[in-house]
This record gives structure tokens, C-alpha cells and sequence, in this order.
């Protein structure tokens, strides 16, 4: 699938940008599969108020997010609420993802999350034994898609040694006007610095420091990619998104695999008691 520059080129700077990788048509129906998804599985304004809690509802807030591993559920934007904490516009249009198992759950993007070509191209970058472990459909919406700060995916999803790939499809252009992923050439081969896990109740996660010093700023790249585009993105490779000030939705549906030859540690926020892992 991929040429041996290819993955030459993701071995040496962390990431790969693979444009045409999907047809147009399949982006579409993707699209309109999740939105169908966001309207049926959001919650009701009603019910919505919760998340803008940050006191007394923290711990459902948490229990929603820690038990979504085997799930589909909706995550709201930020910006999506008034200062009384009340939904700005509709719920299923103020949504910053669905997770993380619409690749298990949902037959559209089960079939669409496995095909020989993803399989190839897992298997050239050297996965010995992909397995899916989390997908999320990203929103971005125009004005409230938030930003997502520079991190590591292995830092969420922690594997001894490290194997998360992402495989990141943009469903819409992705552009610097509506919020593109940037990435830092070269950065997998800096010591992740943070590990996020459950506590010891397991109840929140909390973030182990290895390293205080930041990610460097200087070198990011932007990751521009046009409806269709594929990129691979190395598990320790420092990446971040800036915020949709655009008028411009920024959909992108991501599938994170790991390498069932690595342990996965019980204490990771990402548990599917009710799902085994399944490859491509
Ligand atoms: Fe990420």
C-alpha cells in the first residue's frame, strides 16, 4: 500500500499525510451516518446542563466519559453554553465528538474502519497485530470547535512499549482557517512526557508527570488535509488543533490502533469490559 519512501518518511518525522485515501462519496455517507448518529444519541438540553457542570455533577461528568470505552456517546463543546449554562443552539449541532466505539458498535463505521487497505497500511509501518481500540467522530463545528492542546496519544492510550497509531481521515478539508491539526516533525522520539490513568478508585483520571518541561513549541507544522486525506499519526508524536473561528464545519473520524503484542495497563481510562479488541 504504501511506498517504501512513505514509510520512511513516517519513521523520520512521526506522521504521514496520505491525500485521495478515501473516495468523496464514502466521506459523505460518513458524514451523514454520524450526524444521524448525533441527532438520535444526544442528550436532551435538559439533560446537557449537566456537563457544563464543574461541582457537584463532576463525578457523573466523569463516570460518562470513564464508561464510554465501549460505547457511543456524545461530548458537548465548551462554548456550546450560555453563562446559565443552557445549550447555545441545538444539541446535536453543539457537539465536539462522538466515542469511542462507533468502529465496534455502529455497522457504517465498522466496515469502513476495516478494510485491506488500512490493514496494509498498518502492517507496512510494522504493526505486528493492530487491534482497534477507540474511535471518535470530531465535530469542530464553525465559531465553537475548541482547540486541543499539544499531547501525545500515548499519554491517553498507554501501552508497554508504546504502539498507538492513529489513523485520522478528514471528512471535510481540514485547513488552518478552521482548525487543523499541527504536528512537531520529528517530535515521536521525545520522551512522552505525561501518562493519564485512572485513579486508584477509578474513578477520574489523573496525570503523572515523567517530564515537567513542555513540548517545544518552535517547528509545528500545519497538517492541511483535503476531504478524503488519511494521516498517520506515531503514538509519542506531539500534535495539537487550534480552534474553528471559521464558518466552516472540520469533521474527522479517527480510529487509534495498538499492537496486541504490547501489555495494556488495567489502570488505562479506556476499558471495554463488554467488547474484546478485533484488527482491521
Ligand atoms: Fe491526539
Amino acid at each position: 500500500m504504501l511506498t517504501a519512501a512513505q514509510v520512511q518518511r513516517f519513521h523520520d518525522e512521526g506522521f504521514l499525510v496520505l491525500p485521495d485515501f478515501v473516495a468523496t462519496d464514502m466521506c459523505l455517507e460518513l458524514r451523514d451516518r454520524a450526524m444521524m448518529l448525533a441527532e438520535k444519541l444526544v442528550p436532551s438540553p435538559e439533560q446537557a446542563t449537566i456537563f457544563t457542570a464543574d461541582t457537584e455533577a463532576k463525578h457523573a461528568v466523569d463516570k460518562y466519559f470513564l464508561e464510554s470505552g465501549d460505547k457511543i456517546r456524545c461530548f458537548f463543546e465548551k462554548d456550546a453554553f450560555d453563562s446559565n449554562g443552557a445549550l447555545r443552539s441545538q444539541a446535536h449541532l453543539s457537539l465536539n465528538k462522538l466515542g469511542h466505539a462507533m468502529h465496534d458498535l455502529d455497522p457504517v463505521f465498522d466496515s469502513f474502519s476495516r478494510t485491506p487497505d488500512m490493514q496494509a497500511v498498518a502492517t507496512d509501518i510494522g504493526m505486528n497485530d493492530p487491534l482497534l481500540l477507540q474511535s471518535m467522530y470530531i465535530f469542530k463545528q464553525p465559531r465553537i470547535g475548541g482547540e486541543v492542546n499539544c499531547h501525545t496519544d500515548h499519554t491517553y492510550l498507554w501501552t508497554e512499549p508504546a504502539s498507538v497509531i492513529g489513523f485520522w481521515v478528514a471528512i471535510d478539508d481540514a485547513t488552518t482557517e478552521n482548525g487543523c491539526m499541527w504536528a512537531l516533525p520529528g517530535g515521536h522520539r521525545i520522551p512522552v512526557k505525561t501518562r493519564s490513568r485512572l485513579n486508584d478508585e477509578r474513578t477520574a483520571t489523573i496525570t503523572d508527570v515523567l517530564d515537567p518541561t513542555p513540548y517545544p513549541t518552535e517547528g509545528l507544522v500545519p497538517l492541511e488535509a483535503p476531504r478524503g486525506t488519511l494521516v498517520l499519526l506515531h503514538g509519542t508524536l506531539p500534535h495539537l488543533s487550534g480552534p474553528n473561528t471559521s464558518d466552516k464545519p472540520r469533521h474527522a473520524y479517527t480510529v487509534h490502533a495498538i499492537d496486541g503484542t504490547c501489555d495494556y495497563p488495567s489502570n488505562n481510562w479506556l476499558q471495554r469490559p463488554s467488547l474484546p479488541l478485533r484488527g482491521f
